[in-house]
C-alpha cells in the first residue's frame, strides 16, 4: 500500500535551475514517486534534468503537453520514451488522428526496444480556460461537455488517462469508466495555503472521488518542512485508499 501511495504523489518541479531541481529530488525522493518536469525546467535544462531525476531513484512525468501535426507529436513522444520517462502528455485538442498515431508509434518503439510503455495522458481543457476562452477560439460548447468528450476521445485513441481538475473527476469517470487514469493538480491539503489555485480539493477528496494520482507543488515546496508536508500528504493518500 505504501508503494502504491507513493506512486500517486507527483511533485511539480517548478524551478528554473538544475541545482534547485537536484536538491528537491534528493530531499523528496523517499516520499515522492514521480517528479513533474514541465516546459520551463525542460527548456532551461533539457534531457539532463530527466536523467538527474532517474539517477536519484525518481521517475519523471514529462509535462510538455505536445500539440502539433500527428507525425511531429508521435516522433516527439518516441523521444520521450527513449528518455525513459514514466509518464508524458499531449493536448487532446490535437485530435483523434494525432493521438492514434502517437499510440501506434510509441507501441512500435516499445515493442522493438523491449521497454515498457510510459503512461500516456491527454490534457482536455486547461483549467485556466473558461467558457469565454473557448468562445474566443470558436468553440461554443460548455466546459462540462468538452472535458468528458475529449477524455473519451483520448481513451478511444488508446491513451491511458487524462490530466484534469479534481472537480472534473466524476464527469470523466462517467464517460471513460474505471480503467482510466485521472491525474489531478489543484490539490491543497488542509494545512497548506491556497496560492493562486481557485478550485481546490483536499488529497482525501480527490482520491475518494476517483483520482489516480495528485500533482502537488507549493504545498510541499513552500512548507516549513517539505519532507514532513510530503509525508502528511502521503499519509492522507494512504488513508483515503484504505477506505
Ligand atoms: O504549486 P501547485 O501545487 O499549485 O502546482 C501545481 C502544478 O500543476 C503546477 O506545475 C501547475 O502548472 C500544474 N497545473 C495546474 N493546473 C492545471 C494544470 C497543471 O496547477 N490545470
Amino acid at each position: 500500500m505504501k508503494q502504491n501511495a507513493k506512486q500517486r504523489l507527483i511533485f511539480a518541479l517548478d524551478v528554473d535551475d538544475f541545482a534547485a531541481a537536484e536538491q528537491w529530488v534528493s530531499q523528496l525522493q523517499a516520499k515522492v514517486g514521480l517528479f513533474k518536469v514541465g516546459k520551463q525546467l525542460f527548456t532551461k535544462c533539457g534531457p539532463q534534468v530527466v536523467r538527474m531525476v532517474q539517477e536519484r531513484g525518481g521517475e519523471v512525468f514529462l509535462d510538455l503537453k505536445y500539440h502539433d501535426i500527428p507525425n511531429t507529436v508521435a516522433k516527439a513522444a518516441v523521444e520521450a520514451c527513449k528518455l525513459g520517462v514514466k509518464m508524458f502528455n499531449v493536448h487532446a485538442l490535437g485530435g483523434l488522428e494525432m493521438m492514434q498515431q502517437t499510440v501506434a508509434e510509441v507501441d512500435a518503439y516499445c515493442a522493438a526496444s523491449g521497454t515498457s510503455r510510459p503512461i500516456m495522458l491527454a490534457v482536455t481543457i486547461l483549467t485556466s480556460s473558461t467558457e469565454e476562452t473557448l468562445r474566443g477560439v470558436g468553440i461554443d460548447r460548455p466546459v462540462t461537455e468538452m472535458v468528458p468528450r475529449l477524455a473519451k476521445l483520448a481513451k478511444d485513441a488508446g491513451f491511458d488517462g487524462v490530466v484534469a481538475s479534481p472537480k472534473e473527476v466524476g464527469l470523466i469517470r462517467a464517460a471513460c469508466g474505471e480503467d482510466f487514469q485521472i491525474v489531478t493538480p489543484g490539490v491543497r491539503p488542509s494545512f497548506a495555503a491556497m496560492d493562486d489555485q481557485k478550485r481546490v480539493t483536499t488529497p482525501t477528496d480527490a482520491i475518494s472521488a476517483g483520482a489516480t494520482a495528485l500533482v502537488i507543488g507549493r504545498p510541499i515546496s513552500a512548507a516549513a518542512d517539505p519532507l514532513e508536508a510530503a509525508a502528511k500528504i502521503l499519509a492522507e493518500i494512504e488513508a483515503a485508499l484504505a477506505r
